[in-house]
């Protein structure tokens, strides 16, 4: 079966999030499983000069009229086959891949990613002159939303098209006036089209058109449908629940496994963990300056700083935190007014608390070792990876009972707890956890029992590969 991955990242070529980290292990699982799966993403620098073996690839003239496009033939470092999708005029510019370094989102986002969606939505109907030709076309995010609209609108027979929504907040907005400047037809404006509150929402476009609809964990595949957490779009979910779906994203333990991690002072398996990971947390403590106590519990937190992740929570924790014995060790980027507060933090509460603002992949790696818990207090969380990574370095995660976190920890209060949940996103809610966290923590035994059942879970890609092999023979079949 062939299959188009659409996506606006992929570690290790450019990676911003979690949508990163799927597109740059999910193809590769899925060809392990047969399949013949091929990665189209834009040019960006970064990209273009990681990709391997790069030849030239179908010329796709100006296809919008924002400039010369051409499709580059490459590999992905593991051996995946990948399109760039090379277009300098919107993809050859410093910066990230959706915003400036000063943080603006580009003006012309609508431009660069109808861009990728209409390249992929060719891909899906002409290919790519050599015989390759999608059965399905697997869009990810809004940013590859209109290429379900395209190949919708354009006439003859195509492929079958699946979006996963790996976050429906993030919902590609824009003035109607942007439609036609996308090649796509202004009657396409309206309620079960791509109109939305006044806007074209390209995320919209693609749940509308799209054959099918998947995300990233059953929970949040139940969430989405309710007014509270379907973020406008929860009516059109309902309408479309017999083609909605919920896969559980996987853990690329190429990458993220203790025993055999580059990053690591120390490296370790189940075990030899305890030890393992005093020899990180002295490491760690070490280079970010905080006390040199193998006794205080070290709680950790890499993510993006955003009202999502709920880590104003752990600010408001953290004098308890620290009055209790512990230390904190912070790893983020985003919303500038937590960047500023974690950072003040981390100056008042010196040997204590250490933050790193940026982004810093090693540092990922040697936090989730160092540290004994995880932090993910998130408000809603579509899957969520550092807590699987983090149960895989041995490292307990306090995690909020909502989308993936629901499915992937079981609470130490059942028999094969991994990591400890909480309800409320509240001060008191986190604190709670917390409590339990150090309670269980004094207790050597029960700790340790925890975290070698936390190191053996799998959550490996194989599953999930199987499981979008099923949904893309249903994605042909509604096509169909
Ligand atoms: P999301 O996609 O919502 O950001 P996930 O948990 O799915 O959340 O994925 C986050 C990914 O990004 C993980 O690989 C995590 O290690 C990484 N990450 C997040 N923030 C940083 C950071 N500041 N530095 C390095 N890696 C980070
Ligand atoms: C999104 C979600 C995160 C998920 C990731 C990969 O960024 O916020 O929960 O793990 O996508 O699917």
């Amino acid at each position: 079966m062939k299959v188009l991955f659409v996506t606006s990242e992929a570690h290790p070529l450019v990676k911003t999030g979690g949508l990163g980290d799927v597109a740059g292990a999910l193809p590769a699982a899925l060809i392990a499983e047969g399949l013949d799966v091929r990665v189209i993403m834009p040019g960006y620098p970064a990209a273009m000069e990681r990709a391997e073996g790069r030849t030239d690839g179908p010329d796709l003239g100006d296809p919008l009229g924002f400039g010369r496009t051409r499709l580059i033939a490459a590999r992905m470092p593991d051996g995946v086959p990948l399109w760039l999708v090379d277009c300098p005029a919107l993809f050859d510019r410093p910066g990230g891949p959706y915003n400036d370094a000063g943080r603006a989102d580009w003006p012309d986002n609508h431009r660069r990613f109808a861009t990728l969606s209409w390249a992929a939505a060719y891909l899906g109907k002409v290919g790519d002159g050599r015989a390759w030709l999608p059965a399905v076309v697997h869009a990810n995010d809004w940013q590859a939303g209109l290429a379900p609209v395209y190949l919708k609108q354009w006439r003859g027979p195509g492929p079958g098209s699946l979006i996963t929504i790996h976050n429906i907040l993030f919902q590609g907005r824009f003035p109607r006036t942007i439609l036609e400047e996308v090649g796509l037809s202004p009657e396409l404006f309206r309620i079960d089209g791509i109109e939305f509150h006044g806007q074209a929402s390209f995320l919209k476009g693609g749940l509308q058109f799209a054959d099918r609809v998947n995300t990233v964990s059953p929970t949040y595949a139940r969430e989405i449908q309710t007014p509270e957490m379907g973020a406008g779009l929860d009516g059109l979910l309902r309408h479309r629940k017999a083609h909605l779906s919920g896969i559980l994203n996987g853990a690329d333990y190429e990458i993220w496994d203790p025993s055999r991690n580059p990053n690591l002072i120390r490296n370790y398996g189940v075990d030899g963990a305890v030890e393992g990971k005093a020899a990180c947390k002295r490491d760690l403590q070490m280079r970010m300056d905080l006390d040199p106590k193998a006794e205080a519990p070290l709680f950790g937190v890499v993510s993006r700083m955003s009202d999502q992740k709920g880590l104003d929570l752990v600010l408001a924790v953290a004098d308890r935190l620290i009055a209790a014995g512990g230390q904190l060790v912070v790893l983020g980027s985003g919303d500038p007014a937590e960047e500023t507060a974690y950072m003040a933090l981390a100056e008042a509460r010196k040997g204590s608390v250490a933050v790193q603002v940026g982004y810093d992949e090693p540092l990922a790696h040697r936090i989730q070792a160092a540290s004994d818990a995880l932090l993910v207090p998130s408000r809603f969380e579509p899957c969520g990876l550092t807590q699987l990574y983090a149960m895989r370095f041995g490292t307990l995660p306090v995690v909020r009972r909502t989308g993936g976190l629901a499915d992937t920890v079981i609470d130490v209060r059942e028999p094969h707890g991994t990591g400890i949940l909480f309800d409320t996103a509240s001060v008191v809610g986190l604190w709670s956890a917390l409590e339990r966290t150090f309670a269980l923590y004094a207790d050597r035994d029960a700790w340790r029992a925890a975290l070698r059942r936390a190191m053996q879970q799998d959550f490996g890609w194989t599953r999930a590969a199987r499981a979008y092999r099923d949904l893309y023979r249903k994605t042909i079949e509604t096509a169909t």
